[in-house]
């Protein structure tokens, strides 16, 4: 049982995950996935996990285009993905 625990929303879903996860782990381990969609509305996930594709971003708490493997999950933090529908 890990010591600390972090509650985030991922698309309005309550997810609890270990502190020091990225939110781009927090959204595979919620069984998501896809994180934008590309011009063309196709599906885009997380690819390099360092920061150079893009590929992952995100919003987060209101901030849109955010690098979800760049960034470390917080308490009551808000992420909303491009799962379902437009970007
Ligand atoms: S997965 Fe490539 S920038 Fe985040």
């Amino acid at each position: 049982m890990p010591d600390t625990l972090i509650t985030l929303s991922i698309d309005a879903r309550s997810v609890a995950v270990e502190a020091g996860l990225t939110v781009a782990a927090a959204i595979a381990l919620a069984g998501g996935g896809v994180t934008r969609r590309s011009v063309g509305g196709a599906a885009r996930a997380p690819l390099c996990g360092m920061g150079v594709c893009q590929e992952c971003r995100v919003t987060i708490d209101g901030r849109a285009h955010q690098l979800s493997c760049q960034t470390l999950c917080a308490d009551g933090m808000h992420v909303v993905t491009a799962s379902e529908g437009a970007p």
